[in-house]
C-alpha cells in the first residue's frame, strides 16, 4: 500500500540537554528521537546546566552539536537581566530567546524588573518564548503592548492562560502560543497516576485537556517540551520536572486523526506551517516523511531512542508509524534504525 507522505516536522521547543548532562540526553541520541518522531528540525532550550545567556556558551554548545546531530537543530538564546549586551550578540545565531517567569528545570526565573529591562534589549523581529503561567502572564501582555515584540507563549496549560492568550488575539497582539503533547493527551489524573513521571512544569491542570480540545483553533503550533531525564532521577526523592516526547508526539497525532480528533491538514498546521512561518525556518521540499497510517503498535521504552528511555505512554496502543525519513533527497531513517553518521545534521540560524 502506498505510503502517506508529510513533510518534515517542525518542534520549537525541545531540551537536548547534553554539556555536563549528555546523561540524561545528548545531541544525538536526541536528534535520533527527533527522526524516528518524523522531526526534521528542532530548536533548542537555553536551560542547560549552565545556561546559554551568553555568545561564548552558545558557540560552545553549537560546536558540541555540530558534531553529533543527526537532524537540523537551531537554537534559543537565554537571559538572566544581567548580561544584557550579550542579547545582540547571541541573536544572529538563535531563532528566538527563552525567558522563564516560573520555577522550573535549572530554576532560571527572571522577575518583572528583568523582564522589562530584557523586551528593551531585545533588538529583533525574532520570538521571545515565555514559559509564562497564570499568575504572571499579565504582566508578560503589559510587555507586548508597551514595546510591540512578538511574544510567544509557551505550553499554555490554564484556561486562565489560554483566555488571556485568545483575549491579546482578538486586541490583534503579536502574541502566539503552543501547546504540549502532554497537555493534549494527558489529563490530570492520568498524570498523577504517573507519580514522578508524570511531574512537568507546567502542570496539568483539572479539565484543561478537554477545554484545549475544544478551543484549539486558538493554538499556533505543538511543541513537544521534550524534557529527558533518567528513570533513577524520577525515582529519587526530588524528582525533576519533565517528560519525554520527540520519539511518541506524531503517532499520537496521527491517533488522533485516525480518530477524527483533528485533521490531517490541521496536523501539518500545528507541526510545520505555523512553525516555519513565525520562526522563519527554512523548508525543503525533498524533505519528507513516509508515514504508514494504517501500522497499530504499542509504545515501548525499549524502542525509543531518547537516551532516558522511558515515557509517559509507554504501553499506550497508537495508529500511525513513521517508515522512512528523507532530508534534501537523502534517506536518514527507515524502519527504526538511522542511516547518517553523527554530525551529518545540519545547524540552522534565521533566514
Ligand atoms: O517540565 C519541564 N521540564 N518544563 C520546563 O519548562 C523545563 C523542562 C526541563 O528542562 O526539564
Ligand atoms: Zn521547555
Amino acid at each position: 500500500m502506498p505510503h502517506l507522505i508529510l513533510p518534515g516536522l517542525i518542534d520549537v521547543h525541545v531540551h537536548l540537554r547534553d554539556l555536563g548532562q549528555s546523561h540524561k540526553e545528548d545531541f544525538y541520541t536526541g536528534t535520533s528521537a527527533a527522526l524516528a518522531g518524523g522531526f526534521i528540525t528542532v530548536l533548542d532550550m537555553p536551560n542547560n546546566k549552565e545556561p546559554i545567556t551568553t555568545l561564548t556558551k552558545l558557540v560552545e554548545k553549537i560546536s558540541e552539536a555540530k558534531k553529533k546531530i543527526v537532524c537540523d537543530v537551531g537554537f534559543h538564546a537565554g537571559s538572566l537581566g544581567i548580561d544584557l549586551d550579550e542579547l545582540d550578540k547571541m541573536e544572529p545565531y538563535v531563532l528566538g530567546l527563552k525567558l522563564y517567569l516560573n520555577k522550573t528545570t535549572g530554576n532560571y526565573i527572571i522577575d518583572k524588573e528583568k523582564l522589562i529591562k530584557i523586551f528593551d534589549h531585545w533588538h529583533s523581529l525574532k520570538p521571545i518564548m515565555l514559559h509564562a503561567e497564570s499568575d504572571i502572564i499579565g504582566e508578560v501582555i503589559n510587555n507586548v503592548k508597551r514595546t510591540g515584540r512578538h511574544v510567544h507563549i509557551c505550553h499554555v496549560s490554564t484556561k486562565y492562560e489560554l483566555t488571556t492568550v485568545i483575549e491579546a488575539k482578538m486586541k490583534k497582539l503579536p502574541v502566539t502560543c503552543g501547546v504540549t503533547p502532554h497537555h493534549l493527551f494527558l489529563s490530570y489524573e492520568a498524570a498523577k497516576k504517573l507519580g514522578p513521571f508524570g511531574m512537568m512544569k507546567p502542570q496539568i491542570e483539572k479539565g484543561f485537556k478537554e477545554f484545549l480540545w475544544k478551543n484549539l483553533t486558538y493554538i499556533d503550533v505543538i511543541e513537544s517540551d521534550h524534557a529527558p531525564h533518567t528513570i533513577e532521577e524520577k525515582k529519587s526523592g526530588t524528582p525533576p520536572f519533565g517528560v519525554p516526547n520527540l520519539d511518541t508526539t506524531l503517532p499520537l497525532l496521527l491517533t488522533a486523526v485516525s480518530e477524527k480528533k483533528l485533521t490531517r491538514e490541521r496536523l501539518l498546521e500545528l507541526c510545520y506551517e505555523n512553525p516555519y512561518r513565525l520562526f522563519r525556518i527554512k523548508t525543503d521540499k525533498n524533505t519528507y516523511l513516509e508515514i504508514d497510517e494504517k501500522k497499530e503498535f504499542v509504545i515501548d521504552n525499549k524502542k525509543l531512542k531518547t537516551k532516558c528511555g522511558w515515557s509517559p505512554y509507554a504501553g499506550w496502543k497508537v495508529k500511525g508509524k513513521v517508515k522512512r525519513v528523507f532530508i534534501k533527497g537523502k534517506k536518514v531513517f527507515e524502519n527504526g534504525k538511522i542511516l547518517v553518521k553523527k554530525g551529518s545534521g545540519k545547524v540552522i540560524y534565521s533566514n
